[in-house]
């Protein structure tokens, strides 16, 4: 699959001119600034971000637990791009394009609509005309064709292309960019902390779709990185993890993650747990230090994870414009918990306290985005507490630069 078209002069200088004006914002966070307020609200920024970053970066789009079973077909969108992420029946996860090679029909969309979660099936069937798909992407059979090209000609060259993927502790990660160095590269710090996690064994709970949300995707991202906030826009809902146990490390330039800890008023508790008591079992292989925090870490752009004692949340963004995303929310949990008597009414409560955290922080990046597209939007100063925001900059801003540099 190839990288994103080339971009047109009018966004390159517009994204040029909105750069013009970054210094501080890769400071220490004393003395870092925001970003350019058009980077959260410009269309044209938003156009050259498709191709400086979701064209160029590894982008995570599911957990292989979302394929557990061999011909198990997971439809998902990527930047407008049809995939389908499939167990093979060897047991292979892969990640192929999902738009037809006849004359383009996507193969899980049309006629009946579009399924909502995995299926399960030996091939993959176009509803237009029925050309029919093994599961590595190789047509196997395409009806009343031989009039004009024998079957046989057309198994030997039609094939859906396959996208560059990678799995990184259960994590499915795709690049559109042929080039992309390999995803482990900038994943060290994430790597270290993910060795006893077992999160490739842990089990999805089925995920939430939320979708037309109003916010840019690097403000998801800050928001949901900086602790500041949660004592007063969470306020009696967070006191799990007070803000004022945040910590924040050194961010090297780089690093494909930006993380921090916050320590736990109770160990092996966790965020939604009003009254501090653990709801569900551990995590098993969890050091003591883990069973004490919970760890908020982005792995940008896609990715936002929140993993706590007893489970792991991923949300993976899906950007549709500057001001818009929809966003797809995965709980995981230990088997020995999904297993594990009256889990279902422990988890019917964790979602019914987590949506008022969620619905807050919505209305709250809602607004935000609006105060940014005022002509008064502030530049900062930061508190100790946004530490990782100007960490996120960084990892913008060498992406911006390298795009510039080669339009140039
Ligand atoms: S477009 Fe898929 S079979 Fe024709
Ligand atoms: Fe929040």
């Amino acid at each position: 699959m190839t990288a994103l078209p080339r971009l047109d002069t009018r966004v390159v200088d517009a994204a040029r001119r909105i750069l013009s004006d970054v210094e501080h914002c890769t400071d220490p966070v004393a003395t870092a600034r925001l970003l350019p307020r058009e980077v959260y609200t410009s269309e044209d920024f938003w156009e050259f971000e498709k191709h400086a970053v979701f064209g160029r970066e590894w982008l995570c789009v599911a957990h292989v637990g979302e394929v557990p079973e061999p011909g198990d077909q997971l439809p998902l969108t990527v930047l407008d791009e049809p995939v389908v992420l499939v167990r093979d029946l060897g047991g292979e996860v892969r990640v192929l394009s999902a738009v037809c090679q006849h004359r383009g029909h996507p193969l899980f969309d049309g006629v009946g609509g579009a399924p909502t979660g995995c299926v399960r099936g030996r091939r993959m069937v176009c509803p237009y005309h029925n050309w029919q798909y093994e599961l590595d992407g190789r047509l196997v059979a395409a009806p009343s064709m031989t009039e004009t090209v024998p079957v046989r000609t057309l198994r030997e060259t039609v094939a859906l292309p396959e996208v560059r993927s990678e799995i990184f502790h259960g994590l499915v990660f795709v690049t559109l960019d042929p080039e992309a160095p390999p995803l482990r590269a900038g994943l060290r710090k994430l790597d270290e902390e993910l060795q006893t996690w077992g999160l490739d064994e842990l089990v999805p709970m089925p995920w939430d779709l939320r979708t037309g949300l109003g916010w840019n995707w690097k403000l998801h991202h800050d928001n949901a990185l900086e602790p500041y906030h949660t004592a007063y826009v969470h306020r009696g809902v967070h006191e799990a993890a007070p803000a004022k146990n945040a910590r924040f490390g050194v961010f090297d330039d780089d690093d494909g993650v930006v993380m921090h800890p916050t320590y736990l008023r109770d160990k092996d508790s966790g965020l939604a747990s009003a009254d501090g008591k653990r709801t569900s079992p551990i995590i098993p292989g969890l050091t003591e230090e883990q069973r004490s925090r919970v760890l908020f870490a982005s792995v940008p752009p896609l990715l936002f994870g929140i993993f706590q004692p007893t489970m792991v949340s991923l949300s993976i963004l899906l950007p549709t414009a500057a001001g818009s995303l929809d966003l797809r929310r995965i709980n995981l949990y230990p088997k020995s918990a999904v297993e594990a008597d009256g889990f279902d009414e422990v988890y019917r409560i964790y979602q019914e306290r987590k949506a008022v955290a969620i619905r807050q922080d919505a209305e709250t990046t809602e607004a935000l985005q609006r105060g940014m597209s005022s002509r008064f939007a502030p530049r900062g100063p930061l508190s100790w507490m946004e530490g990782n925001i100007p960490h996120l900059s960084t990892w913008l801003l060498r992406r911006y630069r390298r795009a510039l540099e080669e339009l140039t």
